[in-house]
Formats: C-alpha cells, structure tokens, sequence
C-alpha cells in the first residue's frame, strides 16, 4: 500500500490532505509522543543543550542527560545497568556485537543465537551480522527452542547460547512465552535477550513490561527496546547486568562510532519516564481500550487473539477486499493500516493498534465504520492466521 504522508497528528488522529482521520495505527501506545509534559521537556531542553552532540559520546558527545537517562531507565526496569543507543534496531546489533566479541578477540564464533522463527529482523541482523551460529524456532513455541537448544548443545557442547525474542510481535500482536523460554534456556552460559520495543510501558501492572506482566525475574534476562513507541521518544537501549553494560560500552563499535540519542529527546525520555509512574491511569485506560477493541472485533467475526497486547491484525478472505476495506474505512474518516510487513499472519494484512488515548466516542465511531464496512464489502471475514 503507498506511503500516506501525513500533515499533521495528535495521539489519536492523522490530518492527511487537508482532512482529519481517527487513526489506529503506529505505537504511541500511551500518547506520550503527545503528552503536553514531554513535549515541554524538549522545549526546556532547547534552553540549555542543542539539537545534537554532533560526536560520538566516548568522545565529545556525552551530556548529563545521557547518564540521568540511564540509570533512571535501570531503576524503572529493575535492572543494575543500561546502556543508551541511537535506536533500537541499533540496540540489537551492538548488543550482538558485544556479546560476540570476546569470542571474536579469540578468533572464535560467538555461540549459537537461537531465535523465534518471527523475530523483528534487527535481531536476525544483529546475530548475522555477529557470526552467531543461527538456530530458529518455530513462532512462540517454547519446547521448540528446548528442542534447538539440545540439539546444538549436543553438537557444540560448551557454546554459549543466547536466546533472542520479541516481547510482543509487532506484526500479530501475540506475546511470546517467555517462562516456558527460560524454563528451556541451559541454567549456565546463557541468556534470554527480550527485545520489548512494543511491550516496554504497555505490559505489567506499571508498565515494565513484557517481564513484569510474567512476574519474572532472572538474572539471564536482557533487555533491548526502543524509547520511540511506548515512551513517545526516540532512541534505544539495553539494560542487564552492570558486567554486561560495561562489555556493550567498551566493545560494541555500534556504539562507540555513532551519534547518541539527542540530548534533549534524553531529557524528554526522562520525563515520559516519570509520567508512566506519574499518571497510572495511562496504562490503566490503554487496557480498557484494548479490552473494548478486541471484544468488539471478535463481536464482528473477526477472531482477534485473546492477549493484552494493543497491536490486533486481521485478515479478510482477499486482498482485493482488504483494499476495498481500507478504502472505505478512509472514506468514512478511519485509517487502520494495511501492510505488508514481514512476519505478519498473511502478506497484506490489517495492523489495528489502540491508545490510550483513544477516547469512548473515537472507539464507538470506529466500530460503527467497520461494522458497516465490513458488510458493505461483501462475505464474512476469515479467521486471523495468528497462534495466540
Ligand atoms: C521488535 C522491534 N525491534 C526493534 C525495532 C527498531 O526500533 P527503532 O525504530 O527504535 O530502531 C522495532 C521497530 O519497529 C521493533 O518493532
């Protein structure tokens, strides 16, 4: 589907060619990216730091801002360390390339990354791009990865393993099972790597995550995410121990030959950060709207699966009556985003994704427009391709 190129936009709508569309799509899950706080946080910023450090933060381009930023964001997650980076996808890859590079000083491959079969492909990047010998699981299957894991360790006993994950899968909305994970990770030299870009500030009763909503904690567990979704920001990160934030710092040449996160998105970042514990009714609304949505869409014939998760794909029996769909979803003053983005249930799928944000009279009007889409383009839709 083309590109929209959007004018202007709140949390909840999109001004496209002059006119404003309720939108339910991208991942400003809280509306942070509009929160009047975070946005007076870059304007106060702009007071005392410019737009850029313009070098790399081991040489000139490290502030204050970077290191508040940091050990707030351990002290949000739990976590003794984090590490900023440019983005998240960025977070993947220096993450890869730390932990691949003792090994690497030894002339050595890094160990075995064993990744669910849909994971975003920074992750298939970052471990490609590290050496790590590659085994995948099938999607959100835990005694799968039991099942790679015996089979490498058996064939290279002594490796490493380093298991990667989203927390959320950003193209089915599903949540990977991160118990069973661990329960089928070695108890020694190994790791879980939870890539949480879609979770971080959305699950968990504080919006920890993908973590807090399985109440685990461990010390094999890492954390990558991006600080563009949840939090409304830019930028990414990774928290774990203080032994492996140090390794990212002085051996990832991701990090240490790019640009950081602007000073004054950092600064605004730690805001975001303080209005999640600040304002609990954010995470407590985005459930509601969530509960709502997905009832409804079930109510319709279209068999989203049962998670908490704000993301909800669906497919209809054709593309040419997705496309129909779309279009008189727009038509009718809705943008629910059609795509084609890898890893979804099918090749052109339905992203619905739901705000906090969204008001009662935003949900009702979406509803209504769909419902009578939905009818207006013909036979019942079919079942999402999606495992819950
Ligand atoms: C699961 C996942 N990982 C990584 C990224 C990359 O994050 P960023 O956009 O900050 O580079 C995304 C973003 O789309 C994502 O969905």
């Amino acid at each position: 589907m083309p590109r929209i190129p959007i004018q202007a936009n709140t949390a909840s709508t999109i001004t496209v060619d002059g006119r404003e569309l309720i939108a339910f799509g991208g991942c400003n899950y809280l509306g942070l990216g509009h929160h009047p706080d975070v946005k007076n946080a870059i304007v106060r910023a702009m007071g005392f730091l410019g737009v850029t450090t313009s070098a790399s933060r081991e040489t000139s381009g490290n502030t204050l801002e970077h290191e508040y930023l940091e050990s707030e964001l351990a002290g949000f997650l739990g976590m003794q360390a984090a590490i900023l980076m440019p983005e998240g996808y960025t977070a993947n890859l220096a993450l890869a390339q730390a932990l691949g590079s003792p090994a690497a000083a030894r002339g050595d491959d890094p160990g075995i990354a064993v990744i669910d079969e849909k994971s975003h492909r920074s992750i298939r990047n970052a471990v490609e791009a590290a050496g790590f010998v590659i085994a995948d699981y099938e999607h959100l299957n835990a005694a799968d990865a039991l099942r790679a894991i015996r089979q490498h360790i058996a064939a290279r006993p002594g490796r490493r393993i380093c298991l990667w994950t989203d927390g959320i899968f950003a193209a089915d909305g599903s949540i990977a099972p991160l118990p069973e994970l661990l329960a089928a990770l070695p108890a020694f030299n190994s790791a879980i790597i939870v890539d949480d870009c879609h979770g971080f500030c959305v699950l968990g009763a504080r919006g920890r995550g993908a973590c807090e909503h399985f109440n685990l904690r461990d010390p094999r567990i890492i954390w990558t995410s991006t600080l563009a979704k949840g939090l409304g920001c830019y930028g990414g990160a990774i928290a774990g121990s203080r032994e492996l934030i140090d390794l990212v710092r002085f051996e990832a040449g991701i990090y240490k030959g790019t640009t950081p996160v602007p000073p004054i998105l950092a600064h605004a970042a730690r805001e975001a950060l303080r209005i999640i514990d600040r304002e609990p009714h954010l995470i407590q609304r985005l459930e509601a709207n969530i509960r709502r949505i997905r009832r409804s869409l079930a109510a319709m014939g279209l068999p989203v699966i049962d998670t908490p998760s704000p993301v909800m794909t669906f497919v209809l029996d054709s593309p040419a009556r997705m496309r129909a769909l779309y279009d008189h979803l727009l038509s009718g003053g809705v943008f629910i985003p059609l795509i084609d983005y890898p890893n979804g249930p099918a090749p052109l799928y339905f992203r619905l994704s739901v705000c906090a944000m969204h008001t009662p009279a935003q949900i009702d009007y979406l509803l209504r427009v769909l419902e009578s889409s939905l009818a207006r383009t013909a036979s019942p839709a079919c079942a999402p391709r999606v495992a819950g």
